[in-house]
């Protein structure tokens, strides 16, 4: 049975994970009407990724005797000055959301719930690895800067990044 106050915190997690979700669909968006259709295809992904991220914890809510709680989002940002300001964006906001799971399992360690502890570990795994991508991405897109050339051939290879990095995590 989980405990009131980590009932709470997970469901802002779900939150966050669903707001996520949005950020980088919106990301996928404006990529597409850009006319990067492979930085769209890998943002639609990760928006996804963001979506199963939060299902997971609605699943684990309701199953420990909580109730998962959806809530109403903030409307992400639609359109972005350039494609190193947006995976800037992406990167910032993947270091908050490991902020966010780092506070959740120190909660987790206050109130002795060693069974939720475990269920976190996927996460802060996860984030080490989304982290990792996130700066890969952008330590690519800063080298290229305005480059039209450059990003062309990146939105071509940024699937390659995807398929490295998906095949890097253990359990997906
Ligand atoms: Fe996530
Ligand atoms: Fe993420």
């Amino acid at each position: 049975m989980l405990a009131k106050k980590i009932e709470t915190v997970l469901n802002n997690q779900i939150t966050v994970e669903a707001e996520s979700s949005q950020i980088y669909l919106a990301m996928a968006c404006w990529a597409e009407v850009k006319g990067l259709e492979g930085v769209a295809q890998f943002m639609y992904d990760q928006s996804n990724e963001e979506r199963e991220h939060m299902l997971k914890l609605v699943k684990f809510i309701n199953e420990r005797g909580g109730h998962a709680k959806i809530s109403a989002l903030k409307a992400p940002n639609v359109t972005f000055g350039s494609f190193q300001e947006m995976f800037q964006m992406l990167h910032d906001h993947e270091i908050l959301v490991s902020e966010s799971i780092n506070n959740l399992v120190h909660i987790t360690l206050e109130e002795k719930d060693y069974a939720t502890h475990n269920f976190l570990q996927w996460y802060v795994a996860e984030q080490i690895e989304e982290e990792a991508m996130a700066r890969t991405i952008l330590d690519k897109i800063n080298l290229i800067g305005d480059d039209k050339g450059g990003l062309y051939l990146f939105d071509r290879d940024i699937q390659q990044l995807t398929v490295t990095s998906s095949a890097s995590t253990p359990d997906e």
